[in-house]
């Protein structure tokens, strides 16, 4: 397993749309070493979330975790999606504060729909179908935005609320 390199605002692959991943890939070693760097880096930096294209790969993964005591948040398993797509349910919407390690230092409030749908398939090929709501639909929607070419900074309203790290913990992070 290896900590792989976050690509940083700038990077053109954080803008381009991630190609499908064939399903004869998922079988390959690489593919699964590929699978547990990722997630070995998102744990590295403390991520919920990490999507492929982060670490430099155009492809539809993107891995998902919240584990017990870190911050505030609640615990979301580790789901592996690949080629996921997901449908926005209803139309309720929850503004919260998101950061990005791509993005890195910077806080600030997005709107997202408070539950959706995800069809994918897993690590292993297996299809997965199932709902989510509030943070876990959240965290899932930032990271297949990823997947689009789309960060966090597009999904918000105004920018009157970005915040820099040290200003979100003195000013923000109580609320
Ligand atoms: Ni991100």
């Amino acid at each position: 397993m290896a900590v792989l390199k976050v690509a940083q605002l700038g990077h053109p692959i954080l803008r381009r749309r991630a190609a499908s991943v064939p399903r004869d890939t998922l079988r390959s070693r690489d593919f699964q070493r590929f699978v547990d760097d990722l997630i070995e880096t998102m744990r590295e930096y403390s991520g919920v979330g990490l999507a492929a294209p982060q670490v430099h790969e155009g492809f539809q993964v993107l891995a998902v975790e919240a584990q017990k005591g870190q911050g505030e948040m609640p615990e979301i398993p580790l789901t592996v999606l690949v080629n996921p797509v997901v449908t926005l349910l209803g139309e309720a919407m929850v503004e919260d504060w998101e950061g990005c390690l791509s993005i890195p230092g910077i806080r600030g409030r997005v709107p997202r729909h408070r539950e959706i749908r995800v069809e994918a398939l897993d690590r292993r090929g297996e299809a997965l179908d199932f709902t989510a709501s509030d943070f876990y639909a959240r965290v899932i929607q930032h990271e297949s935005d990823h997947l689009q070419g789309i960060v966090f900074l597009d999904r918000m309203k105004s920018f009157e609320t970005l915040t820099f790290l040290d200003e979100y913990a003195r000013y923000w992070a109580e609320e």
